[in-house]
């Protein structure tokens, strides 16, 4: 994740290994490993992966590391909630000639969800 994703959490995500990106040399994040570029994010989680039997490697955003890295990616997992609120960061386009839908579930609102939300999984064509 991008170092200001990283800063909006009041801790480092459970369950997971955390890479947080930033250009900032020998900066550190409490429960989280530091990276230089996109590309040591990935050989991070890549070795970490092969060394504890997970294969995937999530990217989670924010805007500026999505833009980065959204040509590479093979899925994206993607909850669309059906509100317009004002905002000045935004997923990339999703090219439909390049992504196919294989899984979409409509999840009502609801007392935990102010809003429909729309859950899709896309894979590359
Ligand atoms: N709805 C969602 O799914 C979702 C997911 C994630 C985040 N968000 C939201 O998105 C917002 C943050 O997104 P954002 O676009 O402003 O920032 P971001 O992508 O989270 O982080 C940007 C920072 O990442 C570092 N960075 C980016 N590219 C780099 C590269 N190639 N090499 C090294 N470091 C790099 C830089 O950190 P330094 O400045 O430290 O160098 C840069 O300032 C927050 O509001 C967050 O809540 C939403």
């Amino acid at each position: 994740m991008g170092r200001k994703t990283f800063d909006g959490f009041p801790r480092a995500l459970p369950g997971r290994h955390n890479i947080v990106i930033s250009r900032t040399p020998d900066r550190q994040f409490d429960g989280a490993t530091a990276a230089n570029s996109l590309d040591d994010a990935l050989e991070i989680a890549r070795k970490w992966g092969a060394e504890n039997g997970s294969r995937e490697v999530f990217i989670l955003g924010g805007g500026e590391i999505y833009r980065q890295s959204i040509s590479i990616a093979d899925r994206l997992y993607v909850t669309e909630v059906m509100a317009s609120p004002h905002g000045d960061t935004r997923f990339p386009a999703i090219d439909l000639d390049l992504w196919a839908i294989i899984h979409e579930i409509q999840i009502p609102a609801g007392p935990k969800d102010s809003f429909i939300t729309l859950y899709k999984i896309y894979h590359r064509r």
